[in-house]
């Protein structure tokens, strides 16, 4: 690996930019660094097939940081008579799902806004929206936004409307929920070392120090406790997989 060349690049890495540049622009890369994305992609999937079940009427999605597309297919997937409004404020990421779900675009099924999540939901009609959907796009948030964005949910979500979100929910037990980090970062380096992408892992790394940040960490009992005051009910986390976990709560 050429450690030198890695060291003299001048890396501008700033949190608001991370998806917009090598992070979006390799974000399949996920996949290997991180399998547990892939089936809390699949998992949001299901849940929004499970909270269509009784519902025969076409169901209208809105799906915050819909990113690349990983979790818009799952949900796509989920039921022919579904549509899905893909919210991103990041055009590296956006632009690959508009390419690579051009169909379903083309279908009448997929639609996109490109702004960030606060914005889009509060130019939504309220009691609108059958499922507001998303997949490691909260964690990302500052706990004052996110309380904005939950409120904002709860209020274009119809009666009994489902949130579904698949997320790192940070576990209350600090010392187990450090070794799941330190565990994870660990095989971020045996993959990207392997692949010789140093920049790729310099960015991953430092975007993990925002992941873990105190004004950023949604640690699971704060998170349900949240959800309740902000008037969900039937809140359930499940499919726990180290940092990762399903959250669904109904309005
Ligand atoms: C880790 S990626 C997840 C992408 C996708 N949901 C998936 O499952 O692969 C997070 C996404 O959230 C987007 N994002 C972050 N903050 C946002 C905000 N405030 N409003 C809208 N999108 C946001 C990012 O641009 C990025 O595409």
């Amino acid at each position: 690996m050429n450690i030198n060349k890695h060291k003299n690049k001048k890396a501008k890495i700033q949190t608001k930019d991370m998806f917009s540049g090598i992070m979006g622009q390799e974000y399949e890369m996920l996949k290997l660094i991180c399998p547990h994305s892939t089936e809390m992609s699949r998992l949001v999937g299901v849940a929004v097939k499970d909270s269509c079940k009784k519902n025969t009427n076409h169901i209208s999605v809105v799906e915050l940081g819909g990113g690349t597309g990983i979790t818009t297919l799952s949900i796509l997937l989920a039921k022919d008579d579904l549509s899905i409004i893909s919210v991103d404020n990041e055009s590296t990421m956006q632009n690959q799902a508009k390419t690579s779900l051009v169909n379903w675009v083309e279908e009448g099924r997929l639609s996109f806004i490109a702004d960030d999540a606060l914005t889009a939901l509060k130019s939504m009609e309220p009691n609108s929206v059958d499922v507001v959907a998303s997949a490691y796009t909260l964690h990302n948030f500052n706990h004052n936004y996110r309380a904005d964005v939950l409120h904002e949910i709860f209020r274009v979500l119809k009666h009994e409307g489902q949130f579904i979100n698949g997320d790192r929910y940070v576990l209350d037990d600090i010392s187990r929920h450090t070794q799941t980090v330190q565990h994870e970062i660990s095989g971020y380096f045996r993959v990207l070392t392997q692949l010789n992408k140093l920049d790729l892992l310099e960015h991953w790394i430092v975007h993990i120090f925002n992941d873990e940040s105190e004004n950023h960490l949604m640690r699971e009992s704060l998170a349900i406790q949240q959800l309740k005051d902000t008037g969900f009910t039937e809140i359930k986390l499940s499919n726990r997989l180290e940092v990762n976990a399903l959250v669904t709560a109904k309005k």
